[in-house]
């Protein structure tokens, strides 16, 4: 019998045909299923035919591989693992900054091989699929994953997104470095009232499409193969069971090539939580019909699945095609040919190695902002001689690393990896770059000052003492991942424990005050703004970020990174995102704090300084279809070299509807010697100036829209003309 899914000459369609229709409903059923490999893996290979198992780690994924090889079809398993910033629950491993850092450094480039090392490494240790990039938009800095975030921005998010997926997936997911990317969670997952995670999100199609889909089409467009369902509900339906979402826009309209998976047993919650269905059988139903295509923990959808298609409620043509889309993607990842078994020998060799950890550190760079730099008491000058570096981030391996590695804070009671499985001789901290970076000509001396979780301030004193007989005060401070990620939301934002209090003791010594914030999300810090005297936002900079700080601190690197996130006053000024709609009544804003947020969206220093002048438009009337460019002189006025970010921004000043007062539709890098001007020039689709009309239509609407380019989203940063759209 000619076994066309064994023979690689055939087309990955061809050999999926061949192969579903072989298979019984029980097997199809199977690979729709992912289920946790820790938990009685050998059943659910033997008696249920899994297709997936995540969190598996180690020399276990070839074990399991092998004993699926010895099954019917021996059709291969596709392990999945949360390799967001690196592949940081295997130790040793290279870990980069989170992804709201490496947001910051708006370099597409770095994230492309960021990314591309991070597959390198997960397939080396047999893995194939990563559950990232993650799309949502960190819109209200409560909830607890905005540090998992590109920040508040659809249109970065898309664009960073892309290029990562392009990392991960490479020219080919047949390259045997290659894994397959997860665009997450879709969609609006960001944006659940008051940032509690997994709550309804109220957002109306319009809005979807205007804000939250767009950078989910981007994905499809770079061809990510994977996608994953949030678990909130919007406008009552849960993620999970919206057709219109998965099917009529994913698979049809965007022509997913790849397959859809819910998060975390989403169909148990549809269930259990959600109460949209009063059985997991309704659930498994709902979710199917929805067009989710494998499901993630759920142990029950087997059963319930099976019994859907024999009583006839679920037509197994549904079940062909899910189980089509996910064979399909295994055949394109060569798995049924090379069962890309993990060569170990040789990961030992590349997993964490130093032209790995080379490109941590860059990305750490690039991510780093500078908030505040009065009297440019930064970089560090040669006058200093003994720096005080203070504060509870300075030496803290997991606050520095940030969610999503050293495993333990994701499942406490069941930990990925435990503490002491995990190399952290390799991190190098704030203290240990500092230190490092200084030598022997400054003395660096250390104390922790305060605790984040006790606010007890006896430890003060004596970090006190250091500061007074020191040149320069350096506090590390911010937070840490007990305080973030999944089902850790905040209700305020303020430092926590004790540390502003020792911020404020620091201040009273009269020494220059540098804070360096290592957090995972926008912290309330007014005090901090208005009285340190430089401020470097370096958020979870990753394994290299002790050197890179240190790099930025003494001047080794000049800082360009801008922040993607708006930082609010206080919590109730949230939300702060830039791309708000017009139509606020009256003018003060909130009567009882400043109208303006702490640094918005876009806003970032450097240690030379840049000027935007002969702001020029190709043309003043464009048509839909047309390009417009847009050109600027960009000046470093200052006295070191340096990199800009360019910002393009638009605004359509009347439309049917209410649209943002401003949108980001561009940006550029430029690196400039000081005293140079170059010209950046920006070209931007007349259609990239459409807006969700009231039927849901995207449109562009004629009429005039103002353009506008500078360095952040502030008003005052920013070059303005108008065009008008024939
Ligand atoms: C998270 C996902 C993650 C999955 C697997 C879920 O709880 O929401 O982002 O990929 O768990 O770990």
């Amino acid at each position: 019998m000619n076994e066309i899914y064994k023979n690689p000459s055939y087309s990955p369609e061809e050999r999926t045909k061949d192969l579903i229709e072989r298979m019984t409903l029980e097997e199809k059923v199977g690979q729709m299923c992912q289920i946790d490999g820790r938990e009685n893996p050998e059943f659910w290979i033997n008696e249920r035919h899994i297709g997936s198992f995540l969190h598996v780690r180690g020399k276990e994924a070839s074990r399991l591989q092998e004993l699926a090889g010895k099954t019917r079809f021996g059709i291969p398993i596709i392990f999945g693992i949360d390799a967001i910033h690196g592949h940081g629950f295997y130790s040793g491993a290279t870990v980069f900054p989170s992804q709201l850092a490496l947001a910051s450094s708006w370099n597409p480039e770095i994230l492309r091989k960021m990314a591309a090392i991070t597959a390198k490494e997960v397939t080396l240790t047999g893995l194939h699929w990563t559950f990232s990039p993650v799309l949502c938009l960190g819109r209200d800095a409560r909830w607890g994953r905005v540090d998992e975030t590109f920040g508040e921005d659809p249109y970065l998010t898309g664009c960073l997104a892309s290029e990562m997926i392009k990392g991960y997936q490479g020219e080919n997911l047949s390259d045997p470095y290659s894994i397959i990317a997860c665009a997450k969670h879709y969609a609006a997952y960001g944006e659940t009232q008051g940032g509690r995670d997994s709550t309804e999100a109220d957002v109306s199609e319009r809005k979807l499409k205007s804000i939250f889909l767009p950078p989910f089409k981007a994905a499809a467009e770079a061809g990510c193969a994977s996608f994953m369902t949030a678990y909130q509900s919007i406008d009552g339906v849960p993620c999970s069971a919206n057709k219109m979402l998965l099917k009529d826009i994913l698979k049809d309209e965007w022509k997913l090539k790849g397959f859809i998976i819910t998060d975390w047993d989403n169909v148990g919650y549809m269930h259990r939580l959600q109460k949209v269905a009063p059985d997991m059988k309704k659930s498994a139903e709902l979710a199917i019909l929805a067009g989710n295509d494998m499901f993630m923990s759920t142990p029950e959808f087997y059963e319930c699945a099976v019994e859907l298609v024999k009583e006839g409620s679920i037509k197994e043509e549904l079940i062909d095609e899910a189980c089509g889309r996910i064979l399909e993607t295994k055949f394109r990842l060569g798995l049924f040919d090379e069962k890309r078994n993990p060569d170990f020998s040789k990961a030992v060799s590349i997993i964490g190695c130093a032209e790995h950890r080379k490109v941590a550190y860059e990305s750490a760079l690039e991510s780093i902002v500078l908030l505040k730099n009065d009297n440019s008491v930064l970089p560090v000058s040669d006058k200093i001689k003994k720096i005080a570096v203070i504060g509870p981030n300075a030496d803290d391996v997991e606050a520095q690393l940030g969610d999503w590695s050293f495993g333990p804070r994701y499942y406490p009671e069941k930990p990925l990896l435990e503490y002491n499985e995990y190399d952290t001789s390799n991190i190098i901290t704030i203290l240990d770059g500092i230190k490092r970076r200084a030598g022997s000509k400054v003395e660096i001396v250390y104390e922790k000052g305060c605790d984040m979780f006790d606010s007890s301030i006896e430890s003060i004193s004596s970090s006190v003492e250091l500061a007074n007989n020191s040149d320069m005060v350096i506090a590390v401070v911010g937070d840490t991942t007990l305080l973030n990620g999944e089902v850790r939301d905040r209700s305020g934002l303020d430092l926590t424990g004790a540390q502003q209090k020792l911020l404020e003791a620091l201040k009273k010594t009269g020494k220059p005050l540098v804070v360096v914030l290592i957090n995972g999300k926008p912290l309330t810090v007014p005090w901090i703004k208005d009285n340190a005297d430089a401020i470097i936002e370096a958020w979870n900079p990753g394994m290299e970020g002790g050197n890179a700080v240190a790099a930025v601190l003494f001047g080794d690197f000049n800082p360009c990174g801008k922040i993607t996130i708006t930082f609010p006053r206080n919590v109730g000024q949230s939300p702060v995102f830039y791309n708000q709609y017009p139509g606020w009544h009256g003018s003060a804003k909130y009567i009882d704090v400043d109208s303006e947020p702490l640094f918005q969206f876009g806003y970032g220093l450097s240690y030379t300084s840049f000027k935007y002048s002969n702001m020029k438009l190709s043309s003043k009337e464009v048509k839909v279809d047309d390009f417009l460019t847009v050109s600027v002189d960009v000046t470093n006025t200052g006295a070191y070299k340096g990199t800009e970010i360019v910002q393009l921004y638009i605004n359509d000043i009347f439309s049917s509807v209410t649209t943002p007062i401003k949108e980001l539709k561009g940006f550029e890098r430029i690196t400039l010697n000081a005293g140079d001007t170059s010209s950046v020039q920006i070209k931007l689709p007349v259609s990239a100036l459409s807006l969700i009309d009231r039927n849901c239509m995207e449109v562009v609407e004629p009429g005039e829209f103002e353009i506008l380019i500078g360095s952040s989203s502030r008003d005052c940063d920013l070059l303005k003309d108008v065009i008008k759209v024939v």
